[in-house]
């Protein structure tokens, strides 16, 4: 089976519609989802979107935060266009329908992360990502051009490679034709021909044991376009966000954003110590990397299973107002926020690095775009400041609308890509080695490649690694495609390249720390 369009969009979260909503006006799009169309990571976020709206705060400062709290790895032309642009883009969301809260006075309610020396976040009580995604998906649902296939996976994307050429990495003139696409419910592989393909697959936490990312969340984006031969940079950089609710046996993991610190709650270890005041003069509110790493310390030095964010002392009726789902969470495990403490570990939340792309979106595959989480586009650095991914991701879905539209009458659909070879037959009673490889994997990554790093670990990893990798791939060449195998084969990958940037890395940085290695600004735990 076949079939063609202008854009082909994998992914339908708040990168992938946008994309979708902008390039609609130009010709047919096709998006690509998985799962459910709502069912994203954007869906889970709670603190909110990042965009400079009023005075004190200025463009300067944002610009400032967002460096520092990526260690100054960031490009910082990248830096100041997101920045730059984000008020444009937070415009789009409102006129889309999105609801933010306002004040009193009408101004909108801007709440304060770690990292941030302003109040800028914008949000929809702490449920953000919920309201955002609804009002797209509402959009892309009622978009004339716009076909939408739930259900259906991405499995590789198609270049030279399918028309029988070598394509090595080196190579400038790698160009993308589509995908090969898996519907979950048929098993059938349609090749799907497209002028421009937009990779929007979200990030990768499910390759750790505890993450509060839904299982989506399998980095097959990145495997593809590495598969394709793009480039992949940036993997070392995992953020580990510090505070979610420790519920053993719970995936994901349910989060306690980081605006609840911004509004005054405080860590506390089980002696009850404010013991972020040990490590960094900003407390609780410190950036992302450098809490996570304190809280990790904390726990091997104490052998406790969880700290405590406390929010007892903060005015109750705000609390419950501004925080109803959290609130509301905490109670079904009979914990009252607003009279005791919440205990929480961190989790693995996002990740830094992936399909390098430039500042149009655009990967180093010829008609290929990376927007989103997916995409290392230099904004982050070494550490993401928290609440900046919804806007990277907006800004970038714009650009990459803004220039792929140029490009399209220029492209030509590639009618020579064969259809997908059924090789392989069934093995329904080896699907539980795919279960106990995903477990394995997610044992040895949350084991070797976590908060904290060395050498000895991360080699043992690989090694550990390697014998999953050729079990793996022995059975995907047996086997019927299926969405679980290939999500492991992809994890499996994804992991690998992680592991190997970060045995790359010889230097402790951000969120890559290493204890064989000092950190380039001399920070120790
Ligand atoms: P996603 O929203 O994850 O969408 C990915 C899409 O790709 C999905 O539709 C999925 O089905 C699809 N997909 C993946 N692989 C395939 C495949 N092989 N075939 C077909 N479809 C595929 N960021 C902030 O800025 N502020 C916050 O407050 C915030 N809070 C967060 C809270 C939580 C709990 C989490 C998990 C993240 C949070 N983040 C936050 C991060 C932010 O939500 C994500 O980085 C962002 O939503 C990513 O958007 P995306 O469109 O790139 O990917
Ligand atoms: C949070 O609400 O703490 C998450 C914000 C983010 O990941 O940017």
């Amino acid at each position: 089976m076949r079939e063609e369009t202008d854009f082909l969009v994998i992914g339908s979260g708040c990168a992938g519609s946008s994309f979708a909503l902008k390039a609609a006006e130009f010709g047919k799009v096709l998006i690509i989802s998985k799962a459910e169309l709502k069912e994203t990571n954007t869906r889970y976020a709670q603190g909110g979107i990042a965009s400079v709206m009023y005075h004190p705060d200025s463009f300067g400062k944002h610009i400032r935060d967002t460096i520092k709290a990526g260690h100054g790895y960031c490009n910082e032309d990248v830096v100041s266009m997101v920045v730059n642009e984000a008020p444009a883009r937070i415009d789009d969301l409102i006129s889309m329908g999105v609801y933010f809260d306002r004040d009193n006075e009408g101004k909108y309610d801007l709440a304060r992360e770690g990292g941030h020396s302003e109040y800028r976040v914008l949000h929809h009580k702490d449920n953000t990502g919920e309201e955002i995604q609804r009002a797209l998906s509402e959009k892309v649902k009622q978009h004339p051009n716009i076909t939408i296939y739930e259900n259906h996976f991405a499995i590789d994307l198609l270049t030279q490679h399918h028309l029988g050429e070598k394509v090595k990495r080196s190579r400038s003139d790698i160009r993308c034709y589509g995908a090969y696409i898996f519907d979950c419910s048929t098993s059938e592989v349609t090749t799907i021909l497209s002028k421009i393909t937009v990779v929007a697959t979200g990030g990768i936490g499910t390759l750790y044991e505890t993450t509060t990312n839904p299982l989506i969340a399998t980095g097959d984006g990145i495997a593809m376009v590495y598969r394709a031969k793009g480039i992949i940079e940036n993997m070392e950089f995992i953020q580990f966000h510090p505070t979610s609710l420790y519920d053993p046996g719970v995936r994901p993991s349910f989060l306690i954003t980081e605006a609840l610190r911004g509004f005054g709650a405080v860590l506390r270890n089980r002696a009850g110590e404010k013991f972020m005041n040990r490590y960094d003069e900003r407390g609780s509110l410190a950036p992302r990397d450098i809490v996570a790493k304190a809280i990790d310390n904390e726990l091997k030095v104490s052998g406790d299973r969880y700290i405590y964010l406390d929010c007892t002392h903060l005015d109750a009726d705000k609390l419950v107002n501004n925080f109803p789902n959290i609130t509301g969470k905490c109670l079904t495990l009979g914990i009252d926020i607003t009279e005791e403490f919440i205990p929480v570990v961190p989790a693995a939340h996002y990740l830094c690095g992936g399909v390098k792309a430039d500042m149009d979106g655009q990967s180093t595959i010829d008609s290929l775009y990376a927007i989103g989480e997916v995409s290392s586009t230099g904004l982050h650095g070494a550490n993401r400041l928290a609440s900046n991914s919804l806007i990277e991701a907006l800004v970038y879905a714009h650009r990459a609308a803004m220039h792929s539209v140029k490009r399209l009458n220029d492209i030509e659909l590639e009618y020579r890509i064969p259809d997908w070879n059924f090789k392989g037959y069934s093995h329904p009673e080896e699907m539980v080695l795919v279960t106990q490889n995903y477990r394995e994997m997610q044992l040895i990554m949350s084991n070797y490649v976590g908060i904290v790093r060395s050498d000895l670990r991360l080699n043992r990893a690989l090694n550990r690694l390697e014998l999953i990798y050729k079990e793996t791939e022995e059975l995907y060449r047996k086997s019927l495609v299926s969405r679980k195998l290939c999500e492991l084969r992809n994890l499996i990958n994804v992991g690998y390249l992680v592991i190997k940037m970060a045995n790359n890395r010889r230097e402790s940085l951000g969120l890559h720390y290493t204890i064989d290695y000092p950190d380039r600004k001399g920070i120790e735990f």
